[in-house]
């Protein structure tokens, strides 16, 4: 179903509940297990018929919750839906939602109550309003008082004389087993139109089903050569995106710290802690011969409590599972000390595996109160697994601290500077933008670990580090200014993303027991939050003469502004009522501080039909004057991909632009492979055709170590050595580099890829900067497609660049040919070309 016929079945739904005039059925409601959520049966001439499940709980972390406990729903006089529910047994909040016809719902709302639990909630409606009834730890009544739209609740109060009968419900047997729930009487219709959305979700998961690797079998029947025409409409164009692709770089699987951030030492501000990591602490991955002595009465720096005191012992630390040192190249160590005045010499050296000496340095300290020293070590061999050993020649107490070191060889030569290689395999992407530095890390596990980007700013030692929601630590040495850095040295528009005033929906319990977004940003903060966030614009925009955010950016080493023009607001966030009230503040604010700014909004971590991306999309259209474009985010089957091809077709053209900011293909492999590549290229032909509507797209994640991966699959897998390109970035790659600003049409068509439709794609697109033209066809059968052109003259012989293989294969690469049968492509093919205007 088109999402924009959705409210048009929706309101079709209340008429048939408020006329009533149709043949009466019966609705029992009930949750088959906490797990499971909310699900519908229709009682039937021989008993209960299940329907299917209308929504689950929203709350609270992954695996551990996520449940619903006790649902109760009350259908409001005018035919809509009110659900409340217990999350768990120990949070005081309980879940509220929405429904005017039990298929779409409002985000969940997680109402605060002021008693340690709440237990078994009941809801209830009153004249204007509703009630909530819930029991606290003690088994004592209490109730709240809800608005009529169930956002807006009072604090509760006691209710001595409670009726029993609130908590009375009813109970029946489905497919042999009791369940408790409640019944509803419900017209013909509204069956109908349950019915109607169970058997378009089914449709919708068979589709999604097809995969590539089964055509063997089930396409074996094709003839080898598939004919249909290409017809190229020359004078039917329109103008599209010229920032469609672009990359999404997270601090996930150890993208920045051991990954592009080229610093060789891990650990070095002696800041791990147990939140980092389970069993991480101060001297995680530094050794000695005896335990290491940690400190913190006399830090370098508030944020960077803790360091090393030596004594005559070496300190070694081994990297991230070792540092690859390179013969000849060289490195630079630098070392915080601090002595009281005595004097101390070290020996500085990197260590192979084998014990040999690969290079050394000798560094004489004399240092009072904290001072930086630093040396140039050159490799004399190479070793993928040094060490670096930090040897005291004196016997003198001295602390230690921000022991880094660096290749001289990043990429563009920068000091605190990104590792060359993966660098320039990025920036090989042509990305046209970069959404930096999360994602989940980004509004964080738990108010507290929301990013704050000014924390990421500065001189290192001041930056204050945290714990990754990802389960490892961020140093923010690849911090905000590195970012811009990197985007403007690739040329790409900055695009930072920071929380709408409320942490990862995905959180853990807070020390009061609350999950999720743990109630957002308190509101008298809230101001506070919103400054920070213009001074980021300031930082990266305003003149250091006259702002001094700006005067930081200058002493960083920028005077000239970042000419930052998009920021992202939020992440795939509940878009319940604590995000949407914190979400306007922070809107109306910009808008009025800084109306040169583009915010990006989000509607959630799923496309249609998930409660979060109908209200996120009902709220960019309520307010068109907030947000220039909105972030969608969905990770599907190959299958899903090659049947929503018209997903952006019936998008209105006018208003809120889309940027589908986290996206990728994925089958059982979890890795990218040919299959998964040549969905997102199909998918990539559509994008193009729906540049008008679609302004930015950014595949998700960008980057995986291979020994720390969180997520599967990305774009990019690396060693602490070796950078391993994917399928993935092949097509990101060709679609980015083979862009363009005008869309011309193109149809394909033939009577024997009537059934196949979905599985051949072409896009023309014109750079009017350059009046180049590039034809991008896709080929995703397992025959050969040929292909006759019209309105299309191609040469003898053409030049291109193809992506194509095994649909297993997970290394294909694209390759550069030239080819005299241009419109003839092989099976499971990208073709990429330039065509003579
Ligand atoms: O891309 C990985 C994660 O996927 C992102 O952190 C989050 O936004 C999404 O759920």
């Amino acid at each position: 179903m088109k999402n924009f016929l959705r409210p048009f079945f929706s309101l079709l739904a209340v008429a048939a509940a408020l006329t009533a005039k149709a043949q009466t059925d019966t609705l029992f409601i009930y949750s088959p297990n906490e797990r499971q959520g909310l699900h519908v049966a229709v009682l039937k001439e021989d008993g209960w018929q299940h329907l299917g499940q209308l929504c689950s709980s929203d709350y609270g972390t992954w695996g551990a919750e996520k449940r619903m406990y006790h649902p109760s729903l009350c259908r409001a006089k005018d035919g809509t839906w009110r659900l409340v529910f217990q999350v768990n047994n120990t949070a005081p909040v309980f879940a509220a939602a929405y429904s005017r016809d039990l298929v779409t719902w409002r985000p969940q709302d997680y109402p605060r109550v002021s008693s340690a639990k709440c237990l078994q909630p009941v809801v209830r409606q009153m004249d204007n309003s509703f009630n909530v009834y819930y029991r606290d730890a003690q088994g004592h009544a209490r109730r709240i008082s809800a608005s009529r739209d169930f956002r807006r609740f009072t604090n509760d109060m006691p209710m001595p004389f409670a009726d029993e009968k609130i908590w009375q419900r009813d109970s029946t047997t489905i497919d042999g087993r009791v369940m408790d729930g409640q019944k509803f009487a419900v017209t013909s219709d509204e069956v109908q139109h349950l019915r109607k959305f169970f058997d378009e979700m089914a449709k919708n998961d068979r589709l999604s089903a097809e995969r590539m690797h089964d055509d063997k079998e089930r396409l074996a029947h094709l003839p080898q050569v598939l004919n249909a025409t290409l017809a190229v409409h020359a004078d039917s164009t329109k103008t599209i995106s010229d920032k469609l692709i672009g990359i999404f770089f997270e601090d996930i699987s150890y993208a920045a710290d051991g990954g592009l951030y080229a610093e060789l030492i891990q650990n070095r501000d002696f800041e791990y802690t147990e939140k980092d990591h389970r069993g991480w602490n101060a001297t995680t991955v530094w050794h000695a011969s005896r335990p290491i002595e940690i400190a913190t009465e006399h830090p370098l720096h508030p944020n960077n409590p803790h360091y090393a005191l030596l004594w005559t012992d070496t300190l070694w630390n081994e990297g991230w599972n070792g540092i690859p040192v390179e013969m000849g190249k060289k490195y630079d160590f630098s070392i915080y000390v601090y002595a009281g005045g005595q004097k101390q010499d070290f020996d500085i050296l990197l260590v192979g595996q084998g014990g040999n000496v690969l290079a050394k340095s000798t560094l004489k300290t004399r240092a009072g109160d904290w001072k930086q020293y630093a040396t140039v070590l050159t490799a004399t061999a190479t070793d993928e697994k040094a060490r670096l050993a930090v040897v005291p020649l004196k016997a003198a107490h001295v602390g230690v601290d921000m022991i880094s070191l660096f290749p001289q060889d990043t990429f563009k030569g920068r000091k605190n500077g990104l590792r060359k290689d993966l660098a320039e395999t990025i920036a090989a992407l042509h990305p046209k933008f970069v959404r930096f530095p999360g994602g989940c890390m980004t509004h964080g596990q738990g108010l507290d670990n929301i990013y704050h980007w000014q924390h990421t700013v500065g001189p290192l030692p001041e930056r204050k580090p945290d714990f990754n929601i990802w389960n490892y630590h961020q140093t923010r040495g690849l911090g905000f200014f590195e970012y811009f850095q990197f985007c403007e040295d690739i040329g790409a528009e900055p695009l930072p993303v920071l929380a709408a005033g409320v942490p990862c929906q995905n959180s853990a319990a807070n020390a009061e027991g609350i999950g999720g977004q743990q109630g957002g940003i308190p509101m008298d903060e809230m101001p506070a939050y919103i400054d920070e966030l213009c001074h980021l614009i300031e930082w990266a925009n305003a003149d250091p003469a006259t702002n001094e955010w700006a005067r930081m950016r200058a002493d960083a080493g920028h005077p000239e502004p970042f000419n930052m023009k998009y920021l992202g607001i939020g992440n795939e966030d509940i878009i319940g009522t604590v995000f949407e009230d914190r979400y306007e503040m922070i809107c109306k604010a910009i808008r009025d501080r800084h109306p040169e700014i583009m915010i990006c909004g989000t509607v959630g971590p799923f496309h249609w039909p998930s409660a979060d991306y109908t209200e996120g999309w009902d709220f960019a259209r309520r307010h068109p004057d907030y947000q220039y474009m909105t972030d969608e985010h969905y990770y599907e089957s190959t299958g899903w991909f090659m049947h929503h091809r018209d997903y952006y077709d019936s998008y209105p053209r006018e208003g809120t632009k889309v940027y589908l900011g986290e996206w990728a293909a994925s089958t059982q492999a979890r890795r990218p492979n040919v299959e998964t590549a040549l969905a997102e290229a199909l998918y990539l032909t559509d994008i193009e055709r729906n540049g008008d509507i679609v302004e930015m797209t950014s595949y998700a994640p960008l980057l995986c170590k291979e020994s720390n991966s969180n997520w599967n699959p990305d774009m990019i897998y690396f060693t602490n050595t070796e950078v391993h390109t994917t399928p993935a970035y092949e097509v990101q790659r060709l679609f980015s580099v083979y862009g363009g600003d005008r869309w011309v049409q193109t149809t394909i068509f033939g009577d024997s890829i009537g059934d196949f439709r979905h599985r051949i794609g072409a896009s023309l697109v014109a750079d009017s900067r350059t009046g180049k033209h590039y034809l991008k066809l896709v080929n995703a059968l397992p025959v050969t497609l040929q292909l006759t052109a019209e309105g299309l003259s191609l040469p003898a012989s053409v030049e291109c660049e193809q992506f194509s293989g095994d649909v297993e294969d997970q290394r294909a690469k694209a390759v550069r040919l030239t080819t005299d049968s241009p419109l003839t492509l092989p099976p499971y093919t990208l073709r990429v070309m330039e065509l003579q205007p």
